[in-house]
């Protein structure tokens, strides 16, 4: 089949080349010049494992091009993908459907035949249907754009394995799921070499509904990792111990362990964004106390940056002033190099306000942290970062952190202390070498 993709950054990108993957001829659409450039040359602006191989392979079988040619995507395919972001908006919870509409308005009035929109972005309910008012309001006449709604729920990450073996597929139709109409047909068309070879369950809804369900599997998401983060603090308060407490309770398979992990929360382009958009749009029709306790939700994520800042200065005998404090980990998660609202680089922010050197590695996102944090310093290693450092913070759980040696970091360090933000690090191995070891959620040292 042939199809195009609007917008491709994380989301767009990576459909974009896996749908080249299953063997579609696939057109990527931009407004960056630059993106494109670099797609075009098969390079990926981001780290995504996995990705640039695909990309690079269907890029020169010529299966995978990029356009910034809105007139070319209308003439290509009548199977158009919109991934582009939308935003939180500035000063405000809801989020920023301006990409999205800007799309739907531009390239209704180029096409020259009936045409399904399929959106994929996380977006406020109801925003689909005001999508198909635009395609009708802007198509030429005789051409009928039909909008559907089909969220996408990878991971970055694990993104490739997430487009190509999903867990769900969820299809929005504005007729429900008894439509059968060519925009049902087209996507279960494109998505035959997925169900083939990985068969998953498809869910076919209303538009609505569609729309609500990535919203609230984020917001779900997010309340997990905040429940346990909530008991993480009344285990700091007893001496509990929280690790413990996620796997005795995770082995319940009414509540299983994923996403249980205690420690600096959750931070990333997704579940801060969407759990307050949840909120606003929840507040415009009127259901606003429905969703209230995602204020909650959202405090106690950032409670925990502020809990992490206040266990490094007891580490440090009660003032910053004058510690160095290695920072180890910068992107949001491992595996990424995003450091949209990174824990990691807010708590290192923090640090450094209140007088410390904070000196950050990330395997991957140094670059990123650079051009978002310029005042804080940074290191190529983690060794480097542990030079003359008083304290070691571990806030991103790297496999390379995970696998640091104790003894290693005794010969470049000054201070015996690793702080744990993620709960991820062999405290005995770090306590048989001399170290400190202390974790949120943990008691103390
Ligand atoms: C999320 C959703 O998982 C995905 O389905 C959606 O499409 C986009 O948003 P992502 O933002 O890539 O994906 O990251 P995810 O793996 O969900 O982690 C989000 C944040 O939660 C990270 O900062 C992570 O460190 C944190 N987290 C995750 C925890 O603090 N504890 C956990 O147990 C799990």
């Amino acid at each position: 089949m042939r199809m195009t993709v609007f917008g491709v950054g994380y989301l767009g990108a990576t459909h974009a080349a896996c749908m080249a993957e299953l063997g579609h001829e696939v057109l990527g659409v931009d407004v960056d010049e630059t993106k494109i450039e670099r797609l075009r040359r098969g390079e990926v602006p981001f780290y995504e494992p996995g990705l640039p191989e695909i990309l690079m392979q269907h890029v020169n079988s010529g299966r995978l091009r990029f356009t910034m040619d809105y007139g070319e995507a209308a003439e290509f395919a009548d199977l158009h993908f919109i991934g582009v972001g939308t935003p939180q908006r500035k000063g405000e919870f809801a989020a920023d459907t301006s990409y999205v509409k800007d799309v739907i308005a531009r390239l209704s009035p180029l096409l020259s035949a009936d045409a399904v929109v399929v959106g994929k972005s996380t977006v406020p309910v109801g925003t689909a249907s005001s999508l198909q008012e635009i395609a009708d309001s802007h198509a030429p006449d005789g051409v009928r754009v039909e909008v559907v709604w089909n969220p996408e729920f990878l991971r970055e990450g694990f993104a490739v394995a997430d487009t190509l073996t999903p867990d769900r597929i969820v299809i929005g139709l504005a007729d429900g799921e008894g439509s059968q109409g060519f925009a049902r047909v087209a996507l279960e068309k494109a998505y035959a070499p997925i169900l083939a070879s990985n068969p998953c369950p498809v869910v076919v809804t209303d538009l609505a509904t569609a729309e609500l369900v990535k919203v609230a599997a984020n917001a779900f998401l997010a309340t997990k990792i905040s429940f346990i983060n909530a008991v993480s603090e009344v285990c700091e308060a007893s001496g509990a111990d929280v690790t413990v407490l996620a796997d005795a309770i995770g082995m319940d398979p009414r509540i299983g362990r994923r996403f249980l992990n205690a420690g600096l929360g959750f931070g990333g382009g997704c579940l801060p964004k969407d759990i307050r958009a949840f909120m606003a749009r929840a507040g415009e029709l009127g259901a606003d106390e429905a969703m209230a306790f995602l204020r909650e939700v959202d405090s106690i994520n950032m409670r925990r940056r502020e809990r992490m800042v206040e266990v490094t200065v007891e580490a440090c005998a009660g003032t910053l002033i004058g510690k160095s404090i290695a920072v180890l980990g910068a992107a949001f998660k491992p595996h990424s190099d995003d450091v949209r609202d990174s824990p990691a680089l807010h708590v290192a922010g923090m640090l450094s306000l209140k007088g410390a050197s904070a000196v950050v590695h990330d395997p991957q996102a140094l670059g990123n942290a650079r051009a978002l944090f310029p005042t804080l310093a940074y290191a190529d290693t983690a060794l480097a970062a542990c030079e003359g450092a008083d304290v070691v913070l571990v806030a991103t759980e790297w496999p390379e952190f995970i696998e640091l040696d104790p003894l290693a970091v005794t010969e470049v360090a000054r201070g015996r202390v690793l702080l744990d933000g993620r709960n991820c690090m062999p405290a005995e191995r770090w306590r048989a070498a001399g170290w400190k070891y202390r974790a949120l959620g943990r008691g103390a040292f």
